[in-house]
């Protein structure tokens, strides 16, 4: 085994700390469509992968390259399990954790915010801000993160540039400050002015697409009237901005205030080198994270770090489950005994690996702001803390408001005690949210999510890691809230809507819509609903 102790005696705290501070762990939020994957792909090709298995050129070739863990992936090429992506820039390394999106929309899409220090949120264009953009968006505020917004596909017909800046601040109550500005309107995009460098970057593809967009940085008063006229026209633009909405801050941004926007066009590769110093130069590296007592646990301390998705049944033949961890002190190194806050029992390290898509590499040390893959880690769940030598415990990732809802049982009533395992190990590792009430009994709990994905995950995983198959039926409900210290008087049922219990104890209501949530408010004036995650 790995003398750990020694190794770790010879990191000093100012490595850690220069590590931290090469760090940007980040994430992309974005609406199915907007060109996540393509802006993934084109953050490779301008950072060099540490590891790049799984990164796909394509949409038709990313079918069967992504994680072939589970059938259903396979069937319809989408990955359920999140990763982190890292790329080294500038002497930066960079953790592009994913947000699965899509059809695999779910509560991991959410988690993953917890374990980011930034997010780019991505948009369309021509289609401005769409609702899936919009709910993550509301998770990042929630979490105060620091947002870059990157307006893509300026080289197809779209909104026009001064109205998405209205947007943007509109919809994200940011002050938006362009970093960049498109010389052209949507569909013509020529170039860039660059306002950090003060430049005018005229932007062309290079055939092949898997090449850096070629940049020529040019004076526009050399230009014949025609062409300098496209050059004009941003730069009147741009200062209308300026004058309105001021210079980006770094605290104001750091602050969530101020949302820096730049203009792409992913598939081409323009404006992404932009995106990628800007990171590096801006973007927020791992900070002290804030403990459950509300201390700072500094960076430079022992190490620890908290789980934030779970993977499991990924191989049925060998029970394989994933823990990911984000680190946030001290340094990780292969083969250390950590302990779980939760349960105070150590858990040894020999199988830690980065992982994405079907590849996995073993770490040998990891630094703040990092992401590992605890192999086999059944014991670990979402939200667990762990440390190595100085305990701490992290606040708990919240639970997200569930949209969907479903009843659970058993196909077959003599299987009931795998049943009852399945849906227990299931809650735990967050895969769904389970509520139970005296109404719905202990045989058909209902199941909650925030993406249909979930309950088709379920389902499998109860098919075939428990060996006990479910019938799920849909319920007509659409909304969740908390009702803190719930008075024991609350009937089960009422006219649109149920009180149920949720694992860790809190009572939650679902409602048929708003309305029956207002009849609700009505006839309890004294009870408190709450949103959930909020
Ligand atoms: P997602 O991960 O956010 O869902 O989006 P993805 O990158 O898959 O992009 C969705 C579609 O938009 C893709 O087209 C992609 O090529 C296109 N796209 C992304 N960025 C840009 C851009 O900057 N400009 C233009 N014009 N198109 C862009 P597709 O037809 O669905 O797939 P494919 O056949 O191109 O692979």
């Amino acid at each position: 085994m790995t003398n750990t102790s020694t190794l770790s005696e010879a990191i000093r705290p100012a490595t850690i700390a220069e590590q931290a501070r090469r760090r940007r762990t980040f994430a992309v939020i974005s609406h199915p469509d907007a060109g996540k994957s393509t802006l993934t792909e084109a953050l490779a090709l301008y950072a060099s992968a540490i590891q790049d298995a799984g990164v796909t050129h394509g949409k038709s070739s990313r079918h069967g390259t992504v994680s072939d863990w589970m059938g259903m992936e396979r069937e319809r090429g989408i990955s359920i399990s999140s990763a982190a992506l890292q790329l080294e820039y500038r002497d930066t390394v960079l953790n592009l954790v994913d947000t699965p999106g899509h059809a695999d929309f779910s509560e991991d899409t959410y988690r993953v915010l917890a374990a980011v220090d930034c997010a780019v949120m991505l948009i369309d264009a021509a289609k401005g801000f769409e609702p899936q953009t919009v709910k993550l968006l509301e998770v990042c505020k929630q979490r105060g993160l620091p947002i870059v917004t990157v307006v893509n596909k300026w080289d197809r017909p779209g909104l026009d540039a001064l109205g998405l800046i209205d947007q943007i601040g509109e919809r994200t109550d940011m002050v938006p400050v362009p970093l960049t500005w498109p010389a052209g309107i949507a569909g013509e995009f020529e170039g860039l002015l660059d306002v950090r460098t003060a430049s005018s970057i005229a932007l062309e593809a290079v055939e092949g697409g898997a090449q850096p967009a070629r940049e020529t940085t040019i004076d526009p008063a050399d230009l014949d009237p025609h062409a300098a006229q496209v050059w004009d026209v941003a730069s009147e633009e741009l200062g209308l901005v300026a004058s309105s909405n001021g210079d980006f801050d770094a605290e104001a941004f750091a602050a969530a205030q101020q949302t820096p926007v730049l203009f792409a066009a992913a598939a081409r590769n323009f404006g992404v080198r932009q995106l990628v110093d800007l990171l590096v130069d801006l973007g927020s590296a791992p900070t002290p994270r804030v403990t459950a007592d509300g201390a700072h646990r500094p960076l430079e301390g022992g190490f620890s770090g908290f789980v934030f998705k779970v993977q499991a049944g990924a191989n049925t033949a060998h029970r394989d489950h994933i823990a990911y961890l984000r680190i946030c002190s001290g340094v990780f190194e292969r083969g250390m005994v950590i302990t779980n806050s939760r349960t105070g029992r150590p858990f040894a390290t020999k199988y830690a690996h980065r992982v994405l898509g079907r590849e996995r590499e073993a770490v040998e040390q990891a630094w703040p702001g990092d992401v590992v893959g605890l192999v086999n880690a059944t014991s670990l769940r979402v939200g667990d803390s762990l440390y190595q030598d100085e305990p701490v415990t992290f606040p708990e990732i919240p639970h997200f408001s569930p949209e969907l809802f479903v009843t659970v049982r058993a196909k077959d009533p003599g299987r009931y005690k795998q049943f009852r395992r399945g849906i227990e190990q299931l809650d735990h590792e967050g895969v769904i949210q389970v509520l139970r009430s005296e109404l719905r009994g202990d045989q058909a709990p209902v199941l909650a999510a925030v993406g249909q994905l979930q309950f088709e995950v379920a389902e499998q995983r109860m098919r075939t890691e428990f060996n006990a198959p479910v019938a799920l039926e849909q319920l007509s409900y659409t909304l969740a809230r908390r009702i803190p210290a719930a008075p024991s008087s609350l009937p089960d049922s009422f006219r649109g809507g149920e009180i149920l219990r949720r694992s860790d104890g809190e009572c939650i209501a679902i409602f048929g819509d708003r309305w029956k949530l207002g009849h609700f408010a009505d006839a309890f004036p004294d009870v408190t609903l709450e949103l959930i995650g909020a």
